[in-house]
């Protein structure tokens, strides 16, 4: 069995060292003393301060970075190659993120191209799915994620998928407040594990996790994490505060 999940996604936040120090020093604190038996738990920072991170080596903590270039080295000037994230140390990337998708307009192929070279570095990827509010109201959903899966997943051999957890964020819950019910999460799970098993045999594709993403909080969390039975969840503006970020965490670990 793997373990659940929570993962934080600073974003480009917050705006200086001095800052991501204070959050390091105020998520120490919280984190004190507690135990997490079921969960690990990772932090994406901006890269600048990834190793900042890791050098603070917080107990149940684990790294991750929020994107990867895909190729191994060269002439790719602002690009982070996976290989470098994973001699620094981390240990997680987040691929296909839809702010990714809407400012730099990666697709599903050049999430694929991503992917591969996350898995090929021996990091763990979060793979991010999801619908826009006019696909949803289109009564497209099930289309779109299955279109994601197949393009984002093409060419992933059944032994790597141990390493990817897919975190479906319906991009009108992304920053919105706006939550999807029980019932309309437990659906996109339906589809996506349809979707995973016609392109996997069964066993090899329950080895993914299945993440919720899109305004999490700890208010909420029974209702997008524990009663769709998800695996974990991806956290935004909540997870630049430790308190809220430490208390979904126990949530989740606890039930
Ligand atoms: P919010 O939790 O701020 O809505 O962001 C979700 C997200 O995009 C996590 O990757």
């Amino acid at each position: 069995m793997q373990k659940k999940i929570v993962v934080g996604n600073l974003k480009m936040n917050p705006v200086s060292v001095v800052e991501f120090e204070r959050y390091l020093d105020a998520l120490e604190k919280e984190l004190k003393g507690k135990e997490f038996e079921k969960t690990e738990i990772v932090v994406c920072p901006p890269v600048v301060f990834l190793q900042k991170l890791l050098n603070r080596d917080i107990k149940n903590i684990k790294a991750g970075v929020q994107d990867v270039f895909w190729e191994y080295q060269g002439a790719f000037t602002g690009q982070i190659s996976a290989g470098m994230v994973k001699s620094a140390g981390a240990t997680f990337a987040i691929v296909g993120h839809s702010e990714r998708r809407k400012y730099f307009g990666e697709n599903e192929e050049i999430i694929n191209l991503k992917l591969k070279a996350i898995l090929k570095n021996g990091l763990n990827a979060i793979l991010c799915i999801g619908e826009s509010a006019e696909e949803r109201k289109k009564g497209q959903t099930s289309q779109v994620l299955k279109k994601q899966l197949k393009g984002c997943l093409a060419e992933i051999a059944p032994g790597k998928l141990e390493y990817i957890s897919i975190a479906y964020e319906p991009i009108w819950a992304v920053g919105t407040d706006k939550i999807p019910t029980s019932d309309e999460i437990l659906e996109a799970k339906i589809i996506i594990k349809k979707a995973l098993a016609e392109m996997y045999f069964v066993k090899s594709a329950e080895k993914m996790r299945l993440l919720y993403g899109g305004s999490v909080k700890s208010n909420c969390a029974e209702q997008v994490c524990l009663d769709p039975a998800m695996d974990g969840v991806l956290v935004g503006r909540e997870s630049l505060m430790p308190y809220e970020f430490v208390k979904i965490a126990i949530l989740i670990d606890e039930n």
